[in-house]
C-alpha cells in the first residue's frame, strides 16, 4: 500500500516543492496550512509520516507535535527549521519528534530522513510473531506492547532469567513462549509448570525427579522437569504462590546450577533458561515474609511488565477483530466485524480479566450470534455495567485501589533502602516521621 505522508507548512512554495520531491519518491501526499488543520488530516487520514514546519499560525510545529504524540506516539514527525530556531527543533526532539531539517535543505538528505523515518515507523507498528517461523501472533501495536516487543527481542538473545510480571489474562504465557521461540534454544523443550496448579509436596518431584524407592509409590525413577527442560527453557508460572520450602530449594538449585533427584546420589546438571511470571506483587510478597527475598533477586535479572488492556485501548479494535476471525473460523460463522458503537462500550468497559475476558465475551457472542455485524446489544453483559454505573464504581475503587498498592510498595521500598531506619525514610518519602509511622500500622508493615 501507498505510505502517506502529511506535509504541513503555511510557504505554499514549501508545500509544493516537498509534495513535488515526495510524490515522485511514489508516496501519497497530504498537505495542511497550519497545525489546526493538519490534526483534522492526522486523524482522519492517519499518515504513515509527518513532515511539519515549526512557526504557523493557528497551531505551531511544537504544539501539533505535542498533539500528535498523545494520540499516536508511533508516527514519526520530522521538523522543518529555520536556521535561528535550531533550539527549538533540539527541544522538539525531546519531546519526540523523530529528526529535525535545517532550511534551506538538501533533497537527498531529505529523502534519506522519510525513508529511514518511515522503516521505524513500520516496524513499530506491528504485531508480533510468537516464533518467526510460524503465523502465532502476540495482537497489539500499542507504544507499551512494542516496548514488551522490544524487551522479549533483547532477553531472547540472552540466557539471563526473566521475570514477567502482569495481571491476570494480560499474556505471560504468550510473552514466555515468544522468549524461547525467539531463541536459538527453540528446536529444544519448553516445559511449563504452573506452582499454583500442584500441591506443595509433589511440587518437588515434579521439578526435581525421583529415583525409585524415594518414597512410597515411587516404583519407578522418574526426571523432573528441570531435567525435561535441558537445553531449553523452563516456565515456572504463578512463582508467588511456590511454599517457602520449595523456594530455598530452587533458590539452591539456581545458585549451583545442579541437584539431585529425590532419594538419588547422582549430582545432575542441566542447562536451563528460566522464564518466571506472576500477577501478584513480589516485592510486596517479600516483605509480608511470604517470598524469599533472596530468591526475589536471583530472579528480577530482567523484569518485563505486561501492560493492563485498559492502559492500551487502541489495541481493543484489532484484538476484537482477530478473536472474530478465530472464532469465525472454529464455529464455521462468517462474522464481518464489529459496529462503531459496539466497539465503543467494549473500549468504555474496564476489562478486570484483560484480554483473557475479551476472547471470552467475543467468543460467546460468535457462538451465539448469527449476524453480519456485531452490535452493542450482542454484548449485553458488558451494556449493563456502563449503563447502570457500576462500571464508574470500578474504575473510582480501583484508582483507590491503586494507589494504596503504589504507596504501600514505596514505602516498603524506601524502608529496605533506609535498613528500617524510620526517620531517613520518612525523609526520602517526603513525609513526616509521625505520617511514616500511621502508614506503617496501616499496612502492617511494622517488621521492616
Ligand atoms: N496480545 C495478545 N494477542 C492475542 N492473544 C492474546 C494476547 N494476550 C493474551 N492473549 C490470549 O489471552 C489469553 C490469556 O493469555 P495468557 O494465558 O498468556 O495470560 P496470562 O497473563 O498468563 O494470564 P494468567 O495470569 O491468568 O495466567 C490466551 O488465550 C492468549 O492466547
Ligand atoms: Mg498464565
Amino acid at each position: 500500500m501507498l505510505k502517506n505522508i502529511l506535509v504541513v507548512d503555511d510557504e505554499l512554495s514549501m508545500q509544493k516543492v516537498l509534495s513535488a520531491m515526495l510524490q515522485k519518491e511514489g508516496y501519497k501526499v497530504i498537505t495542511a496550512n497550519n497545525g489546526k488543520e493538519a490534526l483534522e488530516h492526522f486523524k482522519k487520514d492517519s499518515p504513515n509520516l509527518v513532515i511539519t514546519d515549526l512557526k504557523m499560525p493557528e497551531m505551531d510545529g511544537m504544539t501539533l507535535l505535542s498533539e500528535i504524540m498523545k494520540v499516536s506516539p508511533g508516527v514519526p514527525v520530522i521538523m522543518i527549521t529555520a536556521h535561528g530556531t535550531v533550539e527549538t527543533a533540539v527541544s522538539a526532539m525531546k519531546q519526540g519528534a523523530y529528526d529535525f531539517i535545517i532550511k534551506p535543505f538538501d533533497i537527498n538528505e531529505i529523502k534519506q530522513v522519510v525513508e529511514k523515518a518511515l522503516n521505524v515507523q513500520e516496524k513499530n507498528t506491528q504485531n508480533f510473531l510468537i516464533s518467526p517461523e510460524d503465523e502465532d501472533e502476540i495482537v497489539g501495536k500499542s507504544p507499551k506492547m512494542q516496548e514488551v516487543y522490544q524487551m522479549i527481542e533483547k532477553v531472547s538473545k540472552s540466557v539471563a532469567t526473566v521475570y514477567i510480571r502482569g495481571e491476570s489474562g494480560t499474556g505471560k504465557e504468550l510473552a514466555a513462549r515468544a522468549i524461547h521461540y525467539r531463541s536459538d534454544r527453540k528446536d529444544k523443550p519448553f516445559i511449563k509448570v504452573n506452582c499454583a496448579a500442584i500441591p506443595e509436596n509433589l511440587l518437588e518431584s515434579e521439578l526435581f525427579g525421583y529415583e525409585k524407592g524415594a518414597f512410597t509409590g515411587a516404583n519407578v525413577a522418574k526426571p523432573g522437569r528441570f531435567e525435561l527442560a535441558d537445553g531449553g527453557t523452563l516456565f515456572l508460572d504463578e512463582i508467588a504462590e511456590m511454599s517457602i520450602n520449595n523456594q530455598s530449594k530452587l533458590f539452591r538449585v539456581l545458585q549451583e546450577r545442579e541437584f539431585e533427584r529425590i532419594g538419588g546420589v547422582r549430582t545432575i546438571k542441566v542447562d536451563i533458561r528460566l522464564v518466571v511470571a506472576t500477577s501478584k506483587n513480589l516485592q510486596e510478597y517479600v516483605a509480608e515474609g511470604k517470598f524469599r527475598e533472596e530468591l526475589y533477586y536471583r530472579l528480577n535479572v530482567v523484569p518485563i511488565s505486561l501492560p493492563p488492556l485498559r492502559e492500551r485501548k487502541e489495541d481493543i479494535k484489532a484484538l476484537v477483530e482477530f478473536f472474530i476471525s478465530r472464532f469465525n473460523k472454529r464455529e464455521g460463522k462468517n462474522i464481518r466485524g464489529i459496529s462503531d458503537d459496539a466497539l465503543k462500550t467494549l473500549m468504555d468497559y474496564p476489562w478486570q480479566g484483560n484480554i483473557r475476558e475479551l476472547e471470552n465475551v467475543i467468543e460467546r457472542t460468535v457462538v451465539l450470534e448469527d449476524v453480519e455485524i456485531l452490535q452493542t446489544e450482542h454484548f449485553p453483559h458488558l451494556k449493563t455495567n456502563v449503563e447502570t454505573g457500576s462500571q464508574k464504581l470500578t474504575l473510582k475503587e480501583e484508582s483507590k485501589k491503586g494507589k494504596t498498592e503504589t504507596e504501600k510498595s514505596l514505602i516498603i521500598e524506601a524502608l529496605q533502602a533506609s535498613n528500617g531506619n524510620r526517620t531517613k525514610a520518612a525523609e526520602a518519602l517526603g513525609i513526616s516521621r509521625r505520617t511514616l509511622q500511621l502508614k506503617i500500622k496501616e499496612y502492617s508493615l511494622n517488621h521492616l
